[in-house]
């Protein structure tokens, strides 16, 4: 019987589309001037497709951060939001980082302006901050240590049991977090709003389609979905699940375009986009600011590029720092 709460509409299944590989014109532009230029795509998993096919490196915010730390370019083009392309600034500072839209921001940066932690901060002069990766620089540079989805559990677990910790900005991460390590922490109040669409009854209602698919959820959904996953993890320890895991079709709660990136890497396998109460996909309005187009153009003309003071990058690149060393 059907929830009359849900509405119907047709489930999105993806299944790797060899047709899909041939590049086009821009495409092949795009590779040309990235050589010519010594420059280098960093790309998030949640991109579309034409983006994952140009890119060199495609992965989660842990795995985009680590290689922006490592990499020789002399360009850095990211494609994804703009927080994530201020980590690969703060880490490379001498180095130009362009974004193709540099209005591609976060609903969960934007939940946490600087000011406001700040003036927590004064109030509690003895708060430890971790910050989720998705948040801007100016709240980086007053926090304690950085995490992201793929390693928030390993940091929070090695501070200090003395410490009080405040958890910015997501609290469904946190709430996640706290789950898994006992260790109590105070919660901003951010979420993302593409994740929290996911509903109980949505995921209930893909589950009786595909009653045999495991359930992948990012730890960004609300806890009543979180509770129905087979497993809660970052957008990277998705792949390596369903890689690992026997079965063949899957159900994956996140942003949409994680099924490229799923798809091409698992051929045999497909991937059931999690509806939320309204659609059976869930793209990021922000994620999906970058276009081919605007990529090509950032990369002929060298802009839009990511600045930030110095005084914020000394003061961001510690965190970064620690979170990169402890995990
Ligand atoms: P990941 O680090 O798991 O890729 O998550 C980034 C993000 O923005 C999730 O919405
Ligand atoms: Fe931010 Fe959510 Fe978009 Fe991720 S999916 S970039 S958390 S708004």
């Amino acid at each position: 019987m059907t929830d009359p709460k849900v509405k119907q509409f047709d489930l999105q299944v993806f299944r790797h589309n060899p047709d899909q590989l041939k590049l086009n014109e821009d495409q092949n532009e795009i590779l040309n001037l990235k050589k010519e230029k010594n420059a280098v795509i960093l790309c998030h998993n949640y991109q579309i497709d034409q983006i994952q096919q140009v890119a060199d490196y495609i992965g989660d915010s842990l795995g985009l951060a680590r290689q922006a730390a490592e990499t020789n370019a002399d360009i850095i083009v990211f494609c994804g939001v703009h927080f994530m392309a201020e980590t690969a600034k703060i880490l490379n500072p001498q180095k130009k980082v362009l974004l193709p839209d540099l209005d591609a921001g976060c609903s969960l940066s934007d939940s946490c302006p600087a000011k406001q932690l700040e003036d927590y901060k004064n109030k509690n002069p003895d708060t430890y901050v971790v910050a989720y990766v998705n948040c801007s620089a100016d709240v980086k540079a007053l926090s304690d240590v950085i995490c992201t989805s793929g390693n928030a559990v390993q940091i929070v677990n090695q501070i200090p049991a003395d410490k009080e910790i405040l958890f910015v900005p997501d609290q469904n991460l946190g709430q996640w977090v706290t789950a898994q390590t006992g260790r109590p922490m105070k919660l901003w109040p951010g979420s993302c709003y593409a994740h929290v669409l996911f509903t109980k009854e949505s995921i209930e209602r893909c589950r009786l389609e595909f009653p045999n698919a495991p359930v992948v959820a990012h730890p960004e959904c609300i806890e009543s979905v979180r509770d129905l996953a087979d497993e809660v993890c970052s957008t990277e320890k998705m792949v390596t699940f369903c890689k690992n895991n026997s079965a063949e079709t899957f159900i994956i709660l996140t942003e949409t375009g994680m099924m490229h990136r799923l798809t091409r890497e698992l051929p045999d396998k497909a991937f059931v986009a999690g509806p939320t109460g309204h659609c059976a996909c869930n793209d990021c309005r922000f994620m999906k600011m970058n276009t081919l187009p605007k990529l090509l153009d950032c990369l002929r003309n060298e802009t839009p590029e990511i600045t930030l003071q110095p005084s914020t990058i000394d003061k961001a690149k510690l965190p970064i720092a620690k979170m990169l060393q402890w995990s």
